[in-house]
This record gives C-alpha cells, structure tokens and sequence, in this order.
C-alpha cells in the first residue's frame, strides 16, 4: 500500500509529483504529501484525505522547486493525521522520508532513539526510519553512507523515497522486498512505486533490485547494493504507454470498468484462444516488452501429466475467482484442488511438492499475503503460476508460468473487469490442462469453447439490462443487512456479491454456501433481511430453490438472479435480476455482473465513495 513518487529535472517538481500520485492514489487516499528542495531548503506540505486536498494546498503554496518526492498514504501504523501523512522529517527539518511498507523492528529502534533523546511527532514506523537517518548522516554529512548505515539496522519489507539538504540535487531510493521503479528522461529523472506512474513521463525504466539503493540524479542514476558495492545496470526501453485515468463519460470508473467486461473477455480470449485449431495458447508475446519471455505456460506436457494436486492462493475478490478456479479444475481435469486465503497460509505449513501445481491469482500482482504464499510454494519445489493484470509485477517475477488477464489497468478500488478476466484465464487454464491430460474428451473441450466465445455477447445483453437493475436495486437500500446464497459454482458468486455490496455501500452483507444457510446463518433472517439466491439451471438448481424456500418461510425479502423464462422463481421471489441462460460451469462469469451493478446502484444511491471506498486500498502490500 501506500504509494512513493520521486521527480528531479528543470520542471517545478510539484505538477509532476501530483500528477504521479493521482496514478498511485489506487494504493491509498488516507493522506497524501510532498517534500521539495527550494533554493537548498526543505519544504513538506501535506494534507489529510483525498489527493484533491494536496492539490488544493499545492495551487496556494506554489512551490517552484525542481526536486521532490511525495506520497499517497493507506495508514498502517497510526490513524490518518497530519502528524501520521507523509513525508516525515527529522527533527532539524533537513531531510525527509516518504516510506511504503512495514519497518519491523521499528519498536526497538523508536525506544533506542528516544533514548538517544530524539522526540517524535507521529505514530509512524517511518519516523524511526526519518530520525535514524538523520542521526547517521550527522556523523559525517555523507547521505549515502548514512542510508547503508541505516537500512542494516532496519527489518522488514518497505520502500523508501529520500530527500536531503546534504544533497540537494538528488532523490535517493531503496528498495528491500519491494518495488520501485525509477525513469530516465532528457535530464530528469523520476521514481515511483509504480511503472505506471513512470512510463507518463518516459520509456526509459530501471526497475530496482531486491535489496538495492539508488542514487538518482537529473542525469542519471547509480546503484548500490546494500553492502555498498556499486553495480550498473542499463535502463530497458518499455512502450511509453501514457496511463490515461479517463471515465470516457461513465459517472464513475466502477461503472465504466463493469461496462468494460465484454471487450474484457474478448480480447483476453482472443488472446489466448486464437488460431485456426481454437487450442488454447498461453505462450504469446508480452505487451510489455521488458518482460518480454516471462509469458506463458512453460511446463511441458509430462510436466501436467505429473501433477496430482492443485492449491490456488489469493485474497479477496482474487480468492473468490480462485474458488471458481476450483471447482472448474476439479471438475473438468479430475485433480483436487485447494483454495486458501493467502494470509491464512502465514505461520501454516503449506503442504506441497515437485507434483503440486501452486496457483497464485492477484489483480495487482503485489499483495503481500499472496507473495508470501508463493515463495513457501517455490520451498517447496511446486510449479507455480501467477494469474495477474500487472506483467510487471513481483508475481510475475516469482512464477514460473505466467496468464496476465487482459484488462488494462482497473482505477476504481472493487475489482470487477479483473474478476470477470481471472475467470476466463480459470476457464481456459482448466481446459489446457485437461486437453494435456485427456481428461475431457476433444467434443466437450469444443463445446467449452464456444460456450466461452459466446459470453462476452452475453454479458453485453446483461448489460443493456441497466436500468431494469437499477430499479430492482434501489429497492434493496434501505436494508441493514442482506445474505447472499450460491451453489457449486456459483458459491463463489454469493461471496463475490456479498463482497461487493459491503465494500461499495458499507452495508453488511453476507455470502453463503445455500446448502449451509440452514446450519446457522438462518438465524439472521426476517422480512427486513434481503436474500439474494443466485439460480441458474444445472446440478443445483433443485436444491438451491429449496433452500431459498427455507428462506421465504422465514419472512425474507427474496431476491433471484435467474435466467429468462424461468417459470419457477416467480414462486418463491419477489425481485428479480434476469439473465440470459448459459451453461453452468460457465454462468459465474455471467452471474455476477448484476451483484456488481446492484453493489454499484445502491452505493452511488447512498452517497457512497464508489471508486474509492473508505478504508480499503487497491494494492494490498502489507501482511
Ligand atoms: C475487492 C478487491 C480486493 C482484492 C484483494 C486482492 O473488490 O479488490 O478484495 O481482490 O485485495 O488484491 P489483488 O488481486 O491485487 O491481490
């Protein structure tokens, strides 16, 4: 979480950093600041909230220096306040951190430099990181000997953005278990935490190493290992693809990357679903190219035959595709498969060897709890694969095998296209694999695939079914709570809408398995209670309206997402989603596009922060 830029040049350094963090606010709107260098002093402004409120601060203040580093902040240690926003300075005002991650041993180091008599004005870990560098660079002035001096008394994962009154005329950045990415323009020079946030600006991109500094100057850029030795690295020339944060006339960008689902699932289709002989292909070009080669499934096809267990890692909406993932492998490739929630694999052993296929899913590609998973997975000896919208992220670099969902960069907080991409990369991951093990038949693995070209028409007819949702679910607003039931595969749609709601309109809701609801969480229900029952044809579809009857009987509100011409429902629910039938082992990708629509009408109908909800962050990078 939390977000670093860095600008060194001729241009007033202030434009350039907000614009920087306007792509990075994703990772954290609690607070937001910059530090500069003017005429050799420091200068930090700062403002609690929205980058906005930055913006109006910096339009006041104007400040005309061509260095600096700024911030968006998602609070982790200490609540968001002025004293907590970034960047922190030391206590003579004459250096400041901007810091991303968690500096661990931060307790100890605070109670040894209060000791040391240094006060503190914030309950961040990064103001340790702020008065311990100080107190180096005061032993000889020298900021470079003093970060290496500092970063060997610091634990734990972080990034950090460094400016000084020493050194003036350069941004210095570390990067330990990180990211970091630092441009190289026509004599400026930039740093963000994000390529995205870079590549605005210029092609030329130097992501840093693992446990690497940098020592960056408007003409170029000098590396250090944290042992002080210097090595050099050439910048790789990527597509300067300018990051456009357009709404392309959408209300919101959850409303426009909802809509976006049908190009969505056609171009990651397209993708990875095209030739002659329709085989599904993982192994295509990157459209990145300083990863390029890193694309792929690369295990050979003894290699699938091998493997006898699956287990899928993610958190969140990514955990909800994963549990899609699940059943599809199981049931179209006759492996078991297991899903966990990647932070409850920290301080478990994740079972796991050299026949395990270990799949890790994360829209950003950094969420700790994921990477985490992966690494004791490589313990292991697993294969891994990482199923993830950024090509450029430390998923990427982790995973042997590779699928990036084709969706461009999602803005608002709430996944949706993404979710809608890691399915269909779910779809045509199970069928590869199964085509590899003959354990579907060359007809059904056909009928997949057309049933799998045919959905992006089909969620462009859901779709044109706005504003039939919009009235259905404004009917629903006014609830306290509401409870999402699902079966088999659409089980993971109840949790995906429940998630949704709560996340966009801060309502309480619930997913359950339906079968389950009557072990427990049918205790909750009377007429105020809204129960959303996702049934489509198939398997379940008896036992589901069973069990929406149980409900009914308990006075709930009843709502159905259920296919046209369904006959049946209109028995047992008084509101309805319709949507068009599709197979069942196919219809998550389908069904929960009116939950999104619903999640999105009943939070803009609130009031609510749709793109960004309060509390949450789009990049999840601490444990
Ligand atoms: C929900 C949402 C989150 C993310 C979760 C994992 O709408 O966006 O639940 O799905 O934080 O993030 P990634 O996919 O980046 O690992």
């Amino acid at each position: 979480m939390c977000g670093i830029v860095g600008y060194l040049g001729s241009n007033h350094a202030a434009p350039v950093l907000l614009s920087k963090l306007r792509v990075l606010e994703y990772r954290g709107y609690d607070s937001a600041g910059v530090a500069v260098i003017e005429s050799g002093r420091l200068n930090v402004l700062k403002a609690v909230g929205k980058l906005s409120n930055l913006e109006t601060l910096l339009q006041k203040e104007r400040p005309s220096a061509t260095v600096g580093i700024g911030h968006t902040r998602w609070a982790t240690h200490g609540s968001p306040t002025d004293e907590n926003a970034h960047p922190h300075i030391n206590a003579s005002g004459t250096l400041a951190i901007v810091h991303n991650g968690i500096i661990e041993n931060y307790s100890e180091l605070k109670a040894d430099l209060i000791a040391k008599g240094y006060v503190f004005r914030s309950d961040t870990d990064t103001e340790v990181a702020a008065h311990l560098l100080s107190h180096e660079v005061e032993k000889d002035g020298d900021v470079l000997a003093a970060i290496l001096r500092t970063v060997s008394q610091m634990s734990g994962a972080y990034a950090l953005g460094i400016v000084s009154q020493n050194s003036p005329d350069r941004i210095y950045a570390v990067n330990h278990h990180y990211s970091l990415t630092v441009g190289l323009g026509e004599n400026e020079s930039f740093l963000a935490s994000d390529s995205a946030a870079v590549r605005q600006y210029t092609n030329k991109i130097l992501r840093l190493a693992q446990s690497e500094i940098a020592e960056i100057r408007a003409d170029g850029v000098r590396l250090f290992s944290f042992d002080g030795a210097e090595s050099s690295r050439e910048p790789v020339a990527v597509e300067a693809s300018a990051y456009k944060i357009d709404k392309e006339g959408y209300k919101h960008f959850l409303l426009k990357e909802i809509n976006e689902q049908p190009l969505v699932l056609r171009q990651t289709l397209s993708k990875y679903l095209s030739g002659a002989d329709k085989q599904v292909n993982f192994n295509v070009d990157s459209f990145s190219p300083d990863i390029e080669g890193m694309y792929g499934v690369k295990m050979t096809d003894e290699e699938i035959r091998s493997i006898d267990r699956v287990q899928i890692v993610a958190c969140g909406t990514a955990y909800h595709a994963g549990m899609v993932g699940k059943y599809v492998i199981e049931e179209l490739c006759g492996i078991p498969v297991e899903v966990d929630i990647a932070s409850e694999v920290r301080g478990r052993k994740l079972l796991g060897n050299e026949r395990t296929l270990s799949i890790a899913v994360s829209q950003s590609g950094e969420t700790a709890d994921t990477l985490a998973a992966v690494k004791d997975a490589i313990s292991n000896g697993s294969f891994t694969l990482g199923i993830t919208n950024r090509p450029d992220s430390h998923l990427a670099q982790l995973t042997q095998n590779l699928i990036v969902t084709e969706c461009g960069i999602e803005v608002s907080v709430a996944a949706t296209k993404t979710y809608a991409a890691q399915l269909i990369c779910f779809y045509l991951l199970a069928i590869y694999l199964a085509e590899k093990r003959g354990s579907i038949t060359p007809e059904r693995a056909r009928q997949l695939k057309v049933g799998l070209n045919q959905l992006p028409g089909v969620v462009e007819q859901i779709l044109g079914r706005e504003e039939e949702y919009r009235r259905e679910s404004l009917k629903l607003a006014d609830a306290q709570d509401v409870v999402f039931i699902g079966r088999g595969f659409n089980y993971p749609t109840a949790l995906e809408g429940a998630l949704k709601l709560k996340e966009l309109s801060y309502i309480h809701a619930s997913g359950y398995a339906a079968g389950e609801l009557k072990h427990g969480p049918i205790a909750v229900l009377d007429s105020s209670v809204p129960v959303i029952t996702v049934l489509v044809p198939g398997k379940v579809y008896e036992k589901t309206l069973s069990n929406a009857q149980e409900s009914r009987a308990r006075n709930a509100r009843m709502v159905a997402i259920c296919v046209d011409g369904d006959e049946t429902a209109p028995k047992t629910f008084d509101y309805f989603f319709r949507i068009p039938a599709v197979e069942e082992l196919l219809s998550p990708i389908v069904t929960v596009v009116p939950m999104q629509l619903m999640s999105y009408f009943v939070a803009d109908y609130l009031g609510k922060d749709v793109d960004q909800p309060r509390n949450l962050a789009k990049s999840v990078t601490v444990e």
